[in-house]
């Protein structure tokens, strides 16, 4: 597989992949529109080797603040077939290259409570746990707000790495 920038094309894809992976909770595809049209960059997709888009990862670049930019990954979801073989380690990997080249110093993301596989990846990284979010998720659905010092960011994914996972050079 292979990661590379997404186009208004991909937009269909990431939807679904979305809709197959929050169940309706995540973001609308207005929202994917709005940071494509404000980053160009931010949103990247994995696709197969027939060219399927199976994945996805949407990075927020934000303020600089006291002299420190911040920015975030606001969704990454993989395709529920194609789970477990690295794409999402991938599409971490390419979205903090992207915060990382945009100058972003501290990352961070919220995930749920409930949410192990995605906690997991985010560790990987180096991101850590730095506060619960009471009912972010709804009423009993806590999350989990994780942060990341890019300075101690584990950039390229060991096991995208050890897959064989390519990075495309228009990512
Ligand atoms: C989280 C998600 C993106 C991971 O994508 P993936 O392609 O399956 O992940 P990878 O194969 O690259 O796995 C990378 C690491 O993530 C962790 N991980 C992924 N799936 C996991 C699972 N089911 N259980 C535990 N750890 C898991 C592991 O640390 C794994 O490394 P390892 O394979 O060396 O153990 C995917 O499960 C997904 O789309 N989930 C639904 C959407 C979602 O929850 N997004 C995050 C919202 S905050």
């Amino acid at each position: 597989m292979k990661v590379r920038r997404a186009t208004f094309g991909d937009l269909p894809d990431v939807v679904r992949i979305e809709r197959a992976s929050f169940a309706g909770k995540g973001c609308s595809v207005t929202t994917f529109l709005a940071h494509v049209l404000r980053d160009r960059k931010g949103l990247l997709v994995g696709e197969d080797d027939t060219g399927r888009v199976i994945g996805y990862a949407l990075a927020r670049v934000g303020l600089r603040w006291l002299g420190v930019r911040r920015g975030g990954v606001t969704s990454i979801a993989v395709d529920p077939q194609h789970r477990r073989r690295g794409i999402g380690r991938a599409l971490m990997a390419a979205a903090l290259e992207h915060l990382r080249s945009q100058g972003v110093a501290e990352a961070d993301l919220e995930v749920s409570v409930a949410n192990r596989a995605a906690q997991s990846l985010y560790e990987a990284f180096g991101f850590v746990q730095c506060q619960l979010l009471p009912h972010y998720y709804g009423p009993n659905a806590d999350g989990i707000k994780m942060a990341l010092n890019m300075r101690d960011a584990t950039i390229s994914g060991r096991a995208a790495g050890a897959r064989g996972a390519q990075r495309s050079s228009s990512s």
